[in-house]
């Protein structure tokens, strides 16, 4: 697939943490900003350490990054630079995690990193024309004790927070240990996600839909080794965000080639893509279309598909997933008779602010 085709696409991004686009150089003019002392004497040596055999071992870095984060004005920062970013991609909508308790155990208020990172989403809508949910996830390496006390702090931002998930050190921590929380989360109106068949089992993705309810499953890559599981999906319509860079940079998959995306589209699977983590994998939106699109062989037809399925799956109302729809159908009439569509069809950014 032309690489124009894929930058000029409208696209939807369904799995992004906000904590994963910290790109190096941020995170050492916040480190300097706010006199905390980090282990790396410049961005080479960050991008260096940036080498994971498994999922565990990308968290440890992880977790170790968002320690700059501080204040307010760096969680508007973080948040406003990924939307530059993404901006020039012609991301349409985003649906954004963050990690509360990676910021309030190290003494941040929750209040700081909610403001902080919708201020930025409010401004990025209008400067960009990106609309935006936020989606609150608890750490599953943590008790179900401090999820529910998680939860409670999020009641008062129910108009800024509109979905839950779990996400973190998947194994030995099934969706099953946080029953009580996600029942707590639904009955307060939320919507439910969850990161499941990652690295954990197809046992883990049934529980995801069966014992937390999730409109979503984050991966699930582990599914395709359970056929019921597949029909279940399939029949259900329930949308796999699916990050293909993330697979590859965390050994999901061995190699690109061997992605599942494209069998995952024939099974009738509604796959999106997604980017993950992007600073620590390599590539945004762009960058994981076109790897994906180039091992496998992606047509048009199939990042059509994907882009559908992304538009359906997100949280948006109906009437905003139509005026999607719309955008994606112009693009898509546009590069049928056009050979260099994506700058014709160049999202338009709003009014500055
Ligand atoms: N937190 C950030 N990225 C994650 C991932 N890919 N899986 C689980 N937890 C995460
Ligand atoms: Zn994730």
């Amino acid at each position: 697939m032309e690489d124009a085709f894929i930058e000029g696409l409208p696209k939807v991004e369904l799995h992004l943490h906000i904590e994963g686009s910290l790109e190096p150089e941020l995170m050492f003019a916040l480190a300097q900003r706010n006199k905390i002392k980090i282990p790396f004497k410049s961005v080479e040596e960050v991008r260096k350490a940036y080498n994971f055999s498994n999922l565990q071992d990308f968290l440890d870095i992880y977790y170790q990054g968002m320690n700059v984060l501080q204040k307010e004005q760096d969680y508007y920062d973080l948040t406003m630079a990924y939307l530059e970013r993404v901006a020039r991609q012609n991301v349409v909508h985003t649906e954004i995690f963050f990690d509360p308790q990676g910021h309030t155990e190290r003494g941040v208020k929750f209040e700081t990193v909610v403001n902080g990172i919708t201020r930025a989403l409010e401004d990025g809508e209008k400067k960009f024309g990106i609309s935006s949910k936020l989606i609150m996830s608890f750490l599953r390496h943590l008790s179900e004790a401090d999820a529910l006390k998680t939860l409670d702090e999020a009641l008062p931002y129910k108009d800024k927070i509109f979905a839950v998930g779990l996400d973190s050190s998947e194994k030995g921590h099934p969706p099953s240990k946080f029953t009580k929380v996600f029942a707590k989360a639904k009955k307060e109106g939320f919507k439910i996600v969850a990161h499941a068949g990652e690295e954990g089992p197809p046992e883990y993705v049934w529980e995801a839909l069966d014992t937390i309810n999730v409109n979503r499953v984050d991966h699930g890559n582990r599914s395709l080794e359970d056929d019921k599981l597949v029909k279940r999906l399939v029949k259900d319509e329930i949308p796999l965000t699916v990050c293909p860079l993330s697979n590859l940079k965390l050994c999901v998959v061995k190699d690109m080639k061997k992605h599942p995306l494209k069998k995952m589209l024939d099974l009738g699977l509604k796959a999106t893509i997604n980017s993950d983590d992007p600073a620590y994998f390599g590539g945004y939106m762009n960058e994981n279309f076109k790897a994906v699109s180039d091992a496998l062989g992606l047509s048009k037809k199939d990042l059509e598909t994907v882009t559908k399925n992304s538009i359906e799956a997100s949280f948006l109302d109906r009437k905003g997933k139509d005026a999607l729809l719309k955008k994606l159908d112009d693009y898509m009439k546009k590069a049928a008779n056009d050979p260099a569509p994506s700058q014709a069809a160049k999202h338009k950014p709003g009014k500055k602010a």
